[in-house]
């Protein structure tokens, strides 16, 4: 049997890393479902597509090879915009749906996975074995963003990054299409004032507890 860790929270709340040490630590692979709408958004940009038209934006959803999108490219303003916006069409999160509930099919050898996103812990595996949602606040997240933007634009102001941030989560917890929301039987983490090596001892209690009562 494959474990599910469903983990889902704000943008720059630490999810990522959580993540990706889960699945370092576990062996467990990951997917970071961010990935898939930031690559639907970098291809409509890279398109041309100025005014956002759902069925031309399914097309790019549909046709997605995740094997030739330049993942470095993925992480500029722009992409946290476009991404947020495309991230509201309901036939663009079905056809992305698919690719994440395959992602357990293909790992289905395995004896966990991990995905994190928006609506993981309450649309793509509402029966995941664990399931979390991680915060911060919204300056320690922008401070976060601030240096993963900087790298690219060392012009970045950190004003505009906060603003920014504010409409994505806005619009992320808003949208009337799998809104990001607390699952009800999720552990909330507030990463704010805790070291990583806290929050993976929190993190791995948990997973713990799950693992030796199936075994
Ligand atoms: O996690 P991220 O910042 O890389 O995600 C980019 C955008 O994609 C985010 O603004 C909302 C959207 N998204 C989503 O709607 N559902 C997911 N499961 C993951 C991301």
């Amino acid at each position: 049997m494959t474990i599910v860790i469903a983990i889902d929270g704000l943008a720059g709340s630490g999810k990522g890393t959580i993540a990706k040490n889960i699945s370092s630590f576990y062996n467990f692979p990951h997917l970071d479902s961010g990935i898939l709408y930031r690559s639907v958004a970098y291809l409509c940009h890279k398109g041309g597509e100025n005014v956002f038209d759902e069925k031309r934006v399914l097309k790019y959803a549909q046709n997605l090879n995740i094997e030739e999108i330049n993942v470095d490219k993925l992480r500029t303003e722009e992409i946290d915009q476009i991404s947020s916006k495309i991230s509201s069409f309901s036939s663009v999160r079905e056809s992305l749906k698919i690719f994440q509930l395959n992602f357990k099919k293909i790992h289905s050898d395995k004896s966990g996975i991990v995905i994190d996103g928006r609506d993981i812990t309450t649309v793509i595996f509402p029966d995941a074995e664990i399931k979390f949602y991680v915060t911060a606040s919204l300056k320690d997240r922008a401070n976060r963003r601030f240096e993963e933007l900087v790298l690219n634009n060392p012009k970045i102001d950190k004003k505009l990054v906060i603003k920014e941030l504010q409409k994505r989560d806005q619009r992320d917890m808003e949208r009337s299409v799998a809104p990001l929301k607390i699952a009800k039987d999720a552990i909330v983490i507030d990463t704010s004032d805790l070291t990583i090596e806290e929050v993976n001892i929190i993190v791995q209690r948990e997973i713990e507890k799950v693992i030796s009562k199936k075994e």
